[in-house]
């Protein structure tokens, strides 16, 4: 999905990122993401660690701008493929990553959370709980809708955690 020269702009952005930020380093200039990776895509959004692009074709690239970038883009390929069905309904698909970067389904995120969706996430948390992960960060900027059935879908669960009972 993504082309060569795309790849190359990726890996050479990521080894230099992991060269110049300490681990201790938590917020990152964005901008100098954006212009050591001149992709050719539209900015859809962007968090404390990772840029997320419009590849148009229904899929986004998520591309680290920390560390911990990294181990968002992980957490993301890792519980979306380990996670029981039942969860994996409420996270957003995770098609296909690389060092660095992942490839997900592009969905709309939530504007503002409204009390019916409010009211929604205590028992999210619960089901999540139950098998042993810890759904952090549920923030309407984290979360979309999916038209087929009003479903609560995580777009950012790079933060989630499994526990330790
Ligand atoms: N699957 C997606 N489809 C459409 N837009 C997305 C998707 N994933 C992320 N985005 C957009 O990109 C923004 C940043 O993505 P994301 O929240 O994954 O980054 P982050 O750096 O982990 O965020 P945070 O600051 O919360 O840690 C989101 O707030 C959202 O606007
Ligand atoms: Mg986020």
């Amino acid at each position: 999905m993504l082309s060569e020269r795309d790849l190359e702009s990726i890996q050479h952005w990521i080894s230099q990122m992991k060269r110049s930020t300490s681990k201790m380093e938590k917020h990152h200039d964005v901008s100098k993401a954006i212009n050591a990776l001149r992709l050719n895509y539209k900015i859809l959004g962007y968090g404390n660690t990772r840029i997320v692009y419009d590849l148009e074709n229904g899929y986004v690239v998520k591309v680290a701008i920390s560390r911990q970038g990294l181990t968002s883009n992980q957490t993301e390929f890792n519980l979306y493929n380990r996670c029981s069905t039942r969860l994996r309904k409420y996270l957003c698909p995770v098609i296909d990553h690389g060092d660095g970067w992942i490839i997900m389904k592009k969905i709309q995120r939530m504007v503002s959370l409204t009390e019916e969706y409010e009211k929604k996430l205590p028992r999210l948390r619960r089901r999540f709980r139950k098998e042993g992960i810890e759904a952090r960060s549920l923030r309407s900027k984290n979360l979309a809708i999916s038209d087929d059935n009003n479903r609560i879908v995580v777009i950012d669960y790079g933060s989630f955690k499994y526990c330790d009972n």
